[in-house]
């Protein structure tokens, strides 16, 4: 998949991130295509999955600081669905501790990941950009 200037939302440093994640992403799909159950390909997407946790819970908390620090009217909904995407996160991640996590299932939670990324950068985070920009006068 190929990252989009329409996805950007003009505030650099989420920018920055949104577009590494999307990238992990690509290549956790990459991962997880084709079907082999093989101990090395689990073990290999499990590695990705934690990273991708890892890297996600991290953007979303500097996206949380970012907000409170600008003053983001809309910041507590914003956290809710935040909050929300973590729970979805840790289902698959539980699934994959558990070695309950197969192929087709790891399939499933990059189309997910994917999905959830573009909806929210599209939707919620434009909204933050909009914001900021209102801030500064650019945009009326
Ligand atoms: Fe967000």
């Amino acid at each position: 998949m190929i990252w989009k200037k329409d996805y950007e939302i003009g505030i650099d440093i989420i920018d920055q991130q949104h577009q590494e994640i999307f990238q992990y992403i690509s290549n956790f799909i990459a991962i997880t295509q084709g079907i082999s159950d093989r101990k090395e390909k689990l073990d290999q997407i499990k590695e990705s999955m934690t990273f991708i946790k890892e890297s996600i819970t991290a953007h979303l908390e500097m996206e949380e600081t970012y907000q409170e620090k600008m003053s983001y009217p809309n910041i507590e909904q914003h956290k809710k669905v935040h909050a929300q995407f973590k729970k979805e996160l840790s289902y698959y991640i539980n699934l994959c501790e558990k070695q309950k996590l197969d192929v087709i299932k790891s399939q499933e939670f990059g189309t997910k990941l994917m999905t959830w990324l573009i909806m929210h950068i599209c939707q919620m985070d434009q909204e933050i950009g909009q914001y900021i920009k209102c801030q500064k006068g650019i945009l009326k």
